[in-house]
């Protein structure tokens, strides 16, 4: 396998790239789809669709459990997938790779397994302003049930976190750090190796939601030091109902069980049960196996391609578009931040957002209107919602013509 910080050199095709996704050749109201709506959910390559199709044709068993063949294809395939993972990541074992069944699900994991277990009343949990709604609610929800406290780490007018703030809301109660690595409503890239360091300093574990960095830059739990790190197989090419958990082996050990159930326990009796080594005490009951399956396809799909090289293509991509929607002088940017990667958000005077959804949708461009699931950003902004575009490594330049095009008319008809 290659890993991502040894990526393929070369040009970058991005036609090649887009002739990978079947989806992307068809057209929508008779035009054709040009898709940047990739914060959402990305589009999937042949690769993870024949990969899912040929598991569920000659591959299909419970894994972990049976001693006939089919049953030990699919565990090989299964675990065989967590070592992709581990490599993506560059984790330093499989024992730290948990299959869940999304961002938000292994963000939960971590508030009920560790959460429950560590922080108590009077402590607090430091987030930030421009968190999903996914790490947000999980820490509402512990805080109301153990009586900790939420801490919320300011954000300026570009969308980056304060740090000095972020520095100053540190207290000698202060038990986890739970932050976004990119914001999938502003577009930020935050500065998580020095959020880290300085949590750290307080020894303080962190938790990044990675669900938007994934599929835009390496990304090395190694070399950033987390404690845990959240993504989603959708975001990155794989099939739905599929992410993963990175935890640090030494705290994965000190946890709790989540979910009770099947292939988690060593042994049950009405008396006791014993649970499994790490990570199967972690995933209760018949895992998403083709999902699994599937993601390690789309991972293996992107270092095939090389994350270094998507991310200098993205970003070319990326400052195109956001000069392209600054040409629009009714339209306003939420989100400038020193970085940023994958989404562009903006909002145009007079145009509720779902009419210019709707309206670029008839030119057959697809792009998220609302607040995104980060309503606490919007109030930051004093707004209700946002049109965004966002981009993924099979998005050309182009793209955003057809989208200001299309914007630049819906303003003509409707002002
Ligand atoms: N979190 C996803 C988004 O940003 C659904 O659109």
């Amino acid at each position: 396998m290659v890993h991502p910080k040894a990526p393929p050199s070369g040009r970058y095709d991005v036609d090649k790239i887009r002739a990978d996704f079947p989806i992307l050749s068809m057209e929508v109201h008779g035009k054709p789809l040009v898709f940047l709506d990739n914060a959402a959910s990305t589009q999937k390559p042949r690769a993870v669709i024949d990969a899912v199709e040929r598991y569920y044709r000659a591959e299909n068993a419970n894994i972990h459990r049976g001693v006939y063949y089919l049953s030990e294809v699919a565990t090989k395939k299964y675990e065989d997938a967590r070592q992709t993972v581990q490599q993506f990541l560059n984790a330093a074992s499989t024992r730290e790779i948990i299959f869940t069944s999304g961002t938000t699900d292994s963000i939960n994991l971590v508030a009920a397994a560790y959460g429950r277990k560590f922080i108590k009343e009077g402590d607090e949990i430091i987030i930030s302003t421009m968190e999903h709604h996914s790490n947000i609610v999980p820490w509402q929800m512990l805080c109301q049930e153990t009586g900790a406290k939420l801490k919320v780490v300011p954000i300026d007018d570009n969308g980056d976190i304060i740090f000095e703030a972020y520095e100053a809301l540190f207290s000698p109660r202060t038990r986890l750090v739970a932050m976004v690595y990119i914001s999938n409503s502003l577009g930020t890239v935050n500065p998580v190796k020095a959020v880290i360091d300085t949590a750290h300093q307080h020894g303080v574990p962190v938790l990044l939601d990675a669900a938007q960095a994934v599929a835009h830059q390496p990304v090395d739990v190694q070399a950033l030091d987390c404690d845990f790190l959240a993504f989603s197989g959708h975001k990155i090419f794989g099939p739905t109902g599929v992410g993963v958990l990175y935890g640090r082996e030494k705290i994965l050990e000190t946890m709790n069980p989540y979910r009770g159930g099947g292939d988690m326990i060593r042994s049950v009796t009405f008396e006791k049960t014993t649970y499994n080594e790490l990570p199967h005490r972690f995933e209760a009951g018949t895992p998403n196996m083709a999902g699994v399956i599937g993601l390690a396809e789309a991972l293996k799909y992107v270092n095939s391609i090389g994350l270094g090289r998507i991310s200098a293509y993205e970003e070319e991509v990326l400052a195109y578009g956001t000069e392209a929607l600054r040409s629009i002088k009714e339209l306003r940017l939420i989100g400038t931040a020193k970085r940023k990667a994958g989404a562009i958000s903006f909002v145009i005077d007079g145009l509720h957002p779902h009419d210019i959804g709707t309206w670029v949708d008839r030119a057959g461009v697809a792009i998220r209107a609302g607040h995104h699931c980060t309503q606490p950003v919007m109030d930051r902004y004093h707004i209700p919602s946002t049109s965004r575009a966002s981009i993924a490594l099979y998005n050309k330049k182009e793209d955003f013509d057809v989208l200001v095009e299309s914007l630049k008319n819906i303003i003509e008809v409707f002002r």
